[in-house]
């Protein structure tokens, strides 16, 4: 009877995994180092380590073992390693790239090249102007775009990840860029315009399918875009729209800045916001196409934050985990989709105003 009870209690430990989760800071100089267990269903903070400055997006290199931060306002970049316990150490910090002549960034983003050589692609926008960039692992050049008049939030890579979509919230257009074995980011291929379509807040892509998702912040829209299996777009784009929020609310109470396809590779989730409270809407997709087939659940919470800004990072492990960071202000929570019903774990409050969340396993 002992031994039967000490067996169960063995294979209960070992189905459980950690998972780690990093998430840096807007104003501050933290990055967090987070674990979460998910047979306890526990969130603990691991590290609290000491950053260059602000981390608002944050790239994983391609073997785990360094992280780089971005932060507009000193127009910086940072590289860190990842530690076996998880402490991050910072490694150097580069200057930003001129737009325009400036390097008065109002925002910025970075994202891992998903091919050899593995370098660190980013963007910066004066708000006006924007530069989309690219660095080694170990920063020593940088190429950039052409100045670009219009202000890229956001960036994805095509399914091949020989493309690389920036997207414009000003002008409301897609910019593709063919991204050969030696990335120098003068090969603009397409300029698609988004039709009828108004300040344009994050592009993400479906892994397998040829499918990009754009979420409109003011009309709280979800775009599905097909596009070609050359990862080329045209000139006008139209897309399939889906709106976001039920009918019950009031669009303009809301904004919606943040989409991710989780793990799974069939659910697309939503985040928005309005100052009294927020709403997470997931979408099946088609496993193969990306198509968005249909919303399946939603869920609400009250949220008093300063700023809407906040994050959706989809953990790299199967499912439909997700982690979403500052939603109220300073909390970090983690949400699975579980059938067609929701389970949260509990969450963290890290005091401050957080970035991206990054996942490391
Ligand atoms: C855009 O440029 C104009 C003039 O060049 C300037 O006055 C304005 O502040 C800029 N806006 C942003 C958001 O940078
Ligand atoms: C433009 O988009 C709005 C929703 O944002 C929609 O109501 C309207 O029908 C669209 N107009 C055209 C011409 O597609
Ligand atoms: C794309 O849309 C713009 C604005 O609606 C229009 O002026 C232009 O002619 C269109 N281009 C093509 C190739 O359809
Ligand atoms: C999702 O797509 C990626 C990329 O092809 C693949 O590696 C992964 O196994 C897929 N996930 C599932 C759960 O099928
Ligand atoms: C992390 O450390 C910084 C610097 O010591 C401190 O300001 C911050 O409050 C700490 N964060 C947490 C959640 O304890």
């Amino acid at each position: 009877m002992l031994g039967f009870i000490l067996t169960t209690f063995l294979v209960g430990l070992t189905q459980g995994t950690l998972h780690h989760l990093v998430v840096g800071t807007v104003n501050g100089g933290s990055l967090y180092s987070l674990e979460l267990d998910d047979a306890a269903r526990t969130v603990t903070l691991l590290k609290n380590n000491s950053a260059a400055g602000a981390s608002p997006s944050l790239a994983l290199y391609q073997n785990k073992l360094y992280l780089y931060g971005i932060q507009a306002s000193d127009a910086t970049l940072s590289k860190y390693s990842v530690e076996q316990d998880y402490s991050i150490n910072l490694q150097g910090t580069l200057e930003l790239p001129e737009a325009c002549g400036t390097r008065n960034f109002k925002s910025a983003k970075i994202s891992p090249g998903p091919l050899n050589p593995y370098n660190i692609f980013g963007s910066a926008s004066t708000g006006n102007c924007s530069t989309v960039f690219t660095t080694t692992r170990s920063g020593d050049y940088t190429f950039q775009s052409k100045d670009i008049v219009g202000d890229i939030r956001s960036l994805a890579w095509s399914s091949s990840g020989r493309h690389l979509y920036a997207l414009d919230f000003k002008t409301n257009h897609i910019l593709n860029y063919n991204i050969p074995d030696d990335p120098k980011l003068d090969d603009l291929v397409d300029i698609a315009l988004l039709t009828n379509v108004t300040n344009p807040r994050q592009i993400v892509t479906h892994p397998v399918g040829h499918r990009i998702y754009v979420v409109t912040q003011d009309s709280n829209e979800l775009l599905d875009i097909p596009v070609l299996q050359s990862d080329l777009m045209g000139t006008n784009v139209t897309a399939f729209r889906f709106n976001v929020l039920p009918s019950s609310l009031a669009n303009s109470d809301y904004t919606t800045q943040s989409v991710a396809v989780s793990a799974s590779n069939t659910t697309l989730w939503t985040l928005s916001r309005s100052y009294g409270m927020s709403v997470i809407s997931a979408f099946s997709l088609d496993k193969t196409t990306g198509a968005v087939v249909k919303p399946i659940v939603r869920a609400s919470w009250r949220d008093y934050s300063a700023s809407l800004d906040s994050f959706i990072a989809p953990a790299p492990v199967g499912g439909d985990l997700i982690a979403i960071t500052n939603s109220p202000q300073g909390v970090t929570a983690f949400i699975e989709l579980q059938g067609t019903g929701l389970k949260s774990y509990p969450r963290l409050d890290l005091g401050q105003d957080l970035g991206e969340g990054l996942w490391l396993n």
